[in-house]
Parts: structure tokens; C-alpha cells; sequence
């Protein structure tokens, strides 16, 4: 796989070089200069999950890796399932919560760790990540006592769930967690800062765990295929599938699905509040406001890192700005949504409702819709409780971490303290 820097195209890297930079030259991310369309869609959708998804990613990442290689990997990162609901008539929701951290991006961040293991080759490597609830947790959980790799994870104090911070935040060892006093674009800024410090770059041996790391994006295709193969096949030709949206990246893997060969006619990338994306859809105006806080804290993030390789794909027509949707759901709509979709008899969390109503707003008639559910509801205990009055079971990974004590230390939002306390604890 060939990729180029999307803010400076001279600088040309391997999917493995991709993998192990994270970030490109100007803080660019880097994205394939092409992707060529995957042969036999209805034999590969006839597949299951794990060999399915190693076809997949052995054709995205090329000769770089044996296709035996991608496939073991494929085999360690997905050993949990996929489930596809159908929750009205039409409407069937992607439930994507059924691994180690009870929420989508145990997906990438396994695939991930599995990348780095494998290129790494005993290097000493320093996972710096900022997390805005769910990262934190699929990145320490996959890295978690690896040797050789020690993972630092930034997230906004007060700003995520506590079900979604005590399951990073309670490991320990190789897992160092910061508390920002600030948003998470305030952490993504740290993490930026640090890639731009050679010094930290080289005595770290610095990786980037966040979304803007290609094999989290390559592994997350996978479960859109999933989703399409667990359609009834009458309904896959015009299926329209919606993904609720912070950081861009989750829908970036659902269009590069599309241009390779998924069959999906529409996508939705649902916003809360944070609504810059659906904004400069409508006028073509990229004015990012102020991050503000929501009942779906981790999709609070009004400069999405993802939104350029989304953009490059539209404009290039891979896939058709007609058949992209991007609205935004208020505060209020997310807790009348939740209760919509519990007289279903189903339970939805803020960031699955918000996709939900994506779809309804969106969806044709007639069309089959996927919405995806990106986080078990129990990771949003208290408000899923309180807004549908309700009490939920605790999934035993989750009841185990709430029980122990937060490991993070407190910092003020400044990369000068940030890179004291690395060099001091890393370098
Ligand atoms: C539960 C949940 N839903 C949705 C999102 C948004 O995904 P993306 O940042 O890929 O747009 C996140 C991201 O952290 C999340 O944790």
C-alpha cells in the first residue's frame, strides 16, 4: 500500500512506514494515493468473519505482508463477534461492542497492536494517545503488558464516562494515563506537539495510537462487510448505513469500503452539537467553534483529524458528495431518541441514538438502513439510567474496573509539562 501525506504530497510512505510514523511532515495524515476495487464481492461477503476480513486487509495492505501473516494477525486482533439487530422493520443496528472494552475501537486498536508487534521487530516503542472515551481503553487493553511498548494516554479531565475511564486508567504498568485540564482537541494538540519534537520522537520511539493511525482505519473496513454479509441479500443492493461521528474516522473506514467494493448506497456521518462537518457540507465553509460538551462525549470534537481523507475521497469523486449525509442531533433530540428506540424494546447509548437518527432523517423508502452501535450502553450508565429510567447490568469487564482505584495523574494543558514528565518517566 502506497500512501502519500495528505498536507505534503512529496512525502510518500509504506503501509508499514505509515503504521509505524502515525503522523506525516505538517502534522498531515497520511491516506492511499489509490485503492484498487476488491474482485468477488458476493464470494467474499459468502465468507466468514475472520477469513473475510484477511482477504480484505492482505488486498488493502499489498505485498507488504503475507497474506498468512495478515490472516494470524486478523485471527489474534478479531476473536469476538459482530451482531447484526434488526430493530424495526428496515432498521438493523451494528452492535461492534462485543470485545475486551465493550466498544468499537477494540477493533483497531488489536489490529494495531498486532501491526506494531509484528514491525516493531524488540524496538522500544512509546504509544502516546489522546482519547476522547473509548480509544483510552481498546489501545491499553491490546498493549497492556506487551513488552517492550509503553503506552501514555491523554484524555480531558471530567469530560468522559467513568465506566469509560476507570477501564484504561485502573491498569497500570506499562499503562500511563494524564488527566488534561482541557477538551479533547486540547489533548489531540499535545499529542500533535509531541510528533513535532524530534528529541521525544526518537527517545520515545514515538507512535501515535489514534485514529489518525492507518491500521486502525484498514481494520475497521472489515466490520462494514460484516454488516452487508448479515443482511437478508434481498436487501443489500440499496442499503444505506449511518455512523455516528466525531473524529471521522469510523465513517473514513466505512467510504474506503465503498470505493473498494462494499455495497452501500448512502452513508450518514451523524454529529451531536459538534457540527462542523455537516456545516461545511452545507456551505462549504470549515469554521470550527468551540468543543462543546454532550451527552455523547466521545464524539465531542469540532476539528475531526479524519475529515481530510474523507474530504480527499469526495472530491475525487471515489464516492459521491449525493450520496453523503452529514447532520448534527442536539442535546435534547439525542434523550428523545433514546427513548424512541427503547419503545423498540431495544437500549441504546447517546453516541448509538445520534446514528440512529442520522439514518431515520436520511434513509429512503423502502432501503434497508445499518446503524451503528459504537459502545455498550453500560459504558453510559448514568445517563442511559437516568434519561430511560432503567437499571442496567454491568458487564463483568466493567464492573471489575469500576471497583478499582484511577491510576492517572492530574496535568495542566501544556506540552512543556507533558514532555517534562516523559523524558523523566520514557526518555
Ligand atoms: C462510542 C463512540 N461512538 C462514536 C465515536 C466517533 O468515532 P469517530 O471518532 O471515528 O468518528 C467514538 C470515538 O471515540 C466513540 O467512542
Amino acid at each position: 500500500m502506497q500512501l502519500h501525506n495528505l498536507k505534503d504530497d512529496s512525502q510518500k510512505v509504506s503501509f508499514v512506514d505509515a503504521v509505524k510514523t502515525g503522523l506525516g511532515r505538517n502534522q498531515g495524515v497520511f491516506f492511499p494515493e489509490s485503492l484498487a476495487p476488491l474482485a468477488d464481492i458476493d464470494a467474499l461477503l459468502d465468507m466468514d468473519f475472520v477469513s473475510r476480513s484477511s482477504k480484505i486487509l492482505s488486498h488493502l495492505i499489498g505485498d507488504e505482508l503475507p497474506a498468512d501473516t495478515v490472516a494470524q494477525m486478523v485471527q489474534n486482533a478479531f476473536n469476538f463477534p459482530v451482531k447484526l439487530v434488526e430493530v424495526e422493520e428496515n432498521i438493523y443496528c451494528l452492535e461492534l461492542f462485543h470485545g475486551p472494552t465493550l466498544a468499537f475501537k477494540d477493533f483497531g486498536g488489536r489490529f494495531m497492536a498486532e501491526c506494531l508487534a509484528q514491525f516493531s521487530q524488540g524496538e522500544k516503542t512509546t504509544i502516546l494517545t489522546a482519547t476522547s472515551g473509548d480509544t483510552g481503553a481498546a489501545v491499553a487493553h491490546a498493549f497492556y503488558n506487551k513488552p517492550n511498548i509503553d503506552v501514555v494516554i491523554l484524555y480531558p479531565k471530567g469530560k468522559i464516562s467513568l465506566a469509560q475511564q476507570k477501564l484504561f486508567t485502573t491498569l497500570g504498568n506499562n499503562i500511563h494515563c494524564y488527566a488534561v485540564d482541557g477538551s479533547f482537541d486540547d489533548c489531540q494538540a499535545m499529542v500533535k506537539n509531541a510528533f513535532l519534537d524530534d528529541e521525544i520522537k526518537s527517545r520515545l520511539g514515538l507512535n501515535s495510537a489514534n485514529s489518525i493511525n492507518i491500521s486502525r482505519l484498514v481494520a475497521q473496513v472489515c466490520y462494514y462487510f460484516e454488516a452487508i454479509a448479515q443482511l437478508p441479500k434481498e436487501k443489500r443492493a440499496n442499503a444505506h448505513i449511518s455512523v455516528p461521528s466525531g473524529n471521522f474516522g469510523n465513517v473514513c473506514a466505512a467510504m474506503i469500503g465503498a470505493v473498494i467494493g462494499l455495497p452501500v448506497a448512502k452513508l450518514s456521518a451523524t454529529t451531536n452539537q459538534n457540527d462542523t462537518v455537516p456545516r461545511f457540507i452545507h456551505d462549504k465553509n470549515w469554521a470550527p467553534n468551540a468543543t462543546i460538551e454532550s451527552l455523547s462525549n466521545a464524539m465531542d470534537v469540532s476539528k475531526p483529524n479524519n475529515w481530510p481523507r474523507v474530504q480527499i475521497m469526495l472530491d475525487n469523486n471515489w464516492f459521491s458528495y449525493d450520496d453523503f449525509y452529514s447532520t448534527s442531533v442536539d442535546e435534547s433530540n439525542t434523550q428523545t431518541v433514546m427513548k424512541k428506540i427503547q419503545q423498540t424494546g431495544y437500549v441504546a447509548e447517546p453516541h448509538t441514538a445520534i446514528a440512529y437518527q442520522g439514518l431515520k432523517a436520511n434513509l429512503a423508502q423502502g432501503a434497508a438502513g445499518v446503524f451503528l452501535a459504537t459502545a455498550h450502553p453500560a459504558k453510559f450508565k448514568d445517563s442511559v439510567e437516568e434519561i430511560l429510567n432503567i437499571e442496567l447490568d454491568m458487564p463483568k469487564p466493567l464492573a471489575d474496573a469500576l471497583a478499582k482505584p484511577c491510576l492517572a495523574e492530574d496535568i495542566a494543558d501544556d506540552y512543556s509539562v507533558l514532555r517534562d514528565i516523559l523524558l523523566a518517566k520514557l526518555g
